[in-house]
C-alpha cells in the first residue's frame, strides 16, 4: 500500500516541508512545525482549486454572464472600494495593524445593513458584548436586526448561523477564534485557513456576505491575513497611523471589482466618516514653507492636492542619510543621483528626508517634480510661491514625462485655489484660471521656483 505523503506546515508564516523542521528557514521561527492531517491536506487541495474537475469545458461563447446583484452597505466609501456594493456569498478580508478602526467601521457597516433591512450577525472573540454595546451606543449603530455573538469558538458560531437566516456575517477576528478540527493554536495559519474554508463554503451556500477581520502587526508578521488572500474574493487593508485622524482602505485584490479604487475615512467620535472635502486635508493653503511643494495625485479616479516636504541638512556622516515616510526610497535616491548629476549639487554631503503630508502612501510618478522641487527648496533654502503646483514624471535621463490625467488634476489644483502649475506638457484645452509652464528638464526647474 503506498504510504500517504507527509506534509508539514510553519504555523507562523505558513511555509511548507516534506519533513519536520526545527526552524523555519521562510521566517525562522523554532518549533512552528506540525504535520498536516489527510483532511487539512484536502482543504489546502480545495481551496487552491476554483473549480470541480468533474466540469466539461465549454466555448465561452456558450457560456453566460455571471451578474451580481449588489447591496449597498450605506457607506459610500466603502461601496466605491468594493466595486459598487456588496455581492451576496462573498468573502472580504479586511486587514490592518490594531487601533487603526476595523472593529469600528465594521459595527457601523453593520448597522447600517440592519437598518437597511438586513439581518447581521456580528461575531466577536475580542470583545465583551458590553463593550461593543458602548461602541453602537458611540457609532449609532443601535438596530434590531444588528445581532452580537461573544464567541471564540467556529462550531458555536456555525450553530448560531444554521439557527437563523443571517444575510451579513462579520467576524472579529479570524484571530481569535478556533475550530475544533485543528489541534494548532487560534491564530496559526492551520487555524485561519480552516476557518475561512468553513465561512466560505457556508456563505457561498447560504449566499452570506462574510466580512473576516485580521490583524497585520507592524513588521508586516502576518500569521493570518496574507496566507488567505489567494483564497477569499476581496482583500482590503486599512493604511494611515493610528495617531492620525486619516484612515485609507486600499483594495488590494477584488474578484468584483477594480482595485484602484481607495476609501477615505476620517476617524471622529461618531466613527470612520467619509472625508468630505478629502483634498483639504492633505495641504494647508497659504502656508508655503522652505521644502515644501504641492502636487497632485490620483487615488483611483480621484484627485488630491498634497504637500510634499523635504528637509536637505549637511551631513555629519561619510555615508548621507536618505529616508522617506510615504515615498519609495529607491526613487528618491534615484532622483538625487539625477540632481547630482544635472544640476551639480553636492548631495553626497547632505542628509535629504522626504515627507508625504496626512500619512498618505504615493504609488505613482506623478509626484516626482514636486519631490524634486521640494528638495531643491529646501537645499536653497526658499520658498516655493504657494501659488504653484508642481505635476510630472522625472525619468532617469531627466526629462519630464507626461502623465495620464493631467486636465483631472489641473481641475482640481484650481478648485483648491491654485494658479500656477508645472507640468510636463500643456493641456490640449487650457484651463481657465490656472496658469500652465511647459518644464521639459529638470535643468529648467530652477527657472520657475
Ligand atoms: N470614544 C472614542 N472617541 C473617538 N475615537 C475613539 C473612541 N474610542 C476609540 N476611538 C478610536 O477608535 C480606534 C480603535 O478602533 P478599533 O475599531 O477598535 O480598531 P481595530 O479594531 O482596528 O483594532 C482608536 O484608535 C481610537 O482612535
Ligand atoms: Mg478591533
Amino acid at each position: 500500500m503506498a504510504k500517504k505523503r507527509q506534509l508539514f506546515e510553519c504555523q507562523a508564516c505558513g511555509y511548507q516541508s516534506g519533513k519536520w523542521l526545527g526552524k523555519c528557514p521562510n521566517c525562522g521561527a523554532w518549533d512552528q512545525f506540525l504535520e498536516l492531517t489527510a483532511s487539512q491536506q484536502e482543504v489546502l487541495k480545495t481551496t487552491s482549486k476554483t473549480a470541480s474537475s468533474t466540469q466539461k469545458a465549454l466555448p465561452i461563447t456558450e457560456i453566460k454572464e455571471e451578474r451580481f446583484a449588489r447591496f449597498s452597505s450605506n457607506d459610500s466609501e466603502l461601496d466605491l472600494v468594493l466595486g459598487g456594493g456588496i455581492v451576496p456569498g462573498s468573502l472580504t478580508l479586511i486587514g490592518g495593524s490594531p487601533g487603526v478602526g476595523k472593529s469600528t467601521l465594521l459595527l457601523k457597516i453593520g448597522g447600517n445593513l440592519a437598518k437597511s433591512g438586513k439581518k447581521v450577525l456580528y461575531v466577536s472573540g475580542e470583545e465583551s458584548l458590553g463593550q461593543i454595546k458602548i461602541r453602537a451606543n458611540r457609532l449609532d449603530a443601535n438596530e434590531e436586526r444588528l445581532f452580537l455573538l461573544s464567541e471564540i469558538k467556529l462550531e458555536d458560531v456555525f450553530d448560531e448561523l444554521y439557527k437563523e437566516d443571517f444575510e451579513v456575517l462579520i467576524v472579529d477576528s479570524i484571530q481569535t477564534l478556533y475550530s475544533e478540527k485543528v489541534t494548532s493554536a487560534p491564530g496559526s495559519v492551520s487555524q485561519v485557513r480552516e476557518i475561512t474554508f468553513e465561512l466560505m463554503r457556508y456563505g457561498k451556500e447560504k449566499e452570506v456576505a462574510i466580512f473576516i477581520i485580521g490583524h497585520i502587526t507592524k513588521e508586516g508578521s502576518i500569521a493570518g491575513p496574507r496566507v488567505l488572500e489567494h483564497m477569499v474574493d476581496t482583500v482590503l487593508y486599512f493604511e494611515g497611523d493610528a495617531n492620525r485622524e486619516l484612515r485609507m482602505l486600499r483594495g488590494i485584490k477584488n474578484r468584483f471589482g477594480s482595485t484602484s479604487e481607495v476609501a477615505i475615512f476620517e476617524m471622529t467620535k461618531t466613527g470612520l466618516v467619509s472625508a468630505k472635502d478629502i483634498s483639504k486635508k492633505f495641504f494647508t493653503r497659504g502656508e508655503a514653507g522652505i521644502g515644501s511643494a504641492i502636487t497632485v495625485v490620483m487615488e483611483g479616479s480621484r484627485p488630491i492636492v498634497l504637500e510634499v516636504q523635504a528637509l536637505v541638512a549637511q551631513s555629519g556622516y561619510p555615508n548621507p542619510k536618505r529616508s522617506a515616510t510615504g515615498y519609495e526610497l529607491n526613487r528618491l535616491t534615484m532622483l538625487l543621483a539625477l540632481l547630482e548629476r544635472k544640476l551639480d549639487l553636492p548631495f553626497n554631503e547632505y542628509d535629504v528626508f522626504i515627507n508625504i503630508a496626512g500619512g498618505i502612501k504615493i504609488g505613482e510618478t506623478a509626484a516626482d517634480l514636486a519631490i524634486i522641487a521640494a528638495i531643491l527648496s529646501s537645499f536653497r533654502n526658499r520658498a516655493i510661491s504657494k501659488d504653484t503646483v508642481f505635476i510630472g514624471e522625472v525619468s532617469l535621463i531627466g526629462d519630464i514625462r507626461d502623465i495620464y490625467n493631467l486636465d483631472i488634476r489641473l481641475r482640481e489644483a484650481k478648485t483648491q485655489g491654485f494658479v500656477r502649475a508645472i507640468v510636463p506638457k500643456l493641456p490640449i484645452e487650457q484651463i481657465e484660471n490656472i496658469k500652465c509652464f511647459e518644464a521639459t528638464e529638470v535643468s529648467k526647474l530652477i527657472d520657475w521656483m
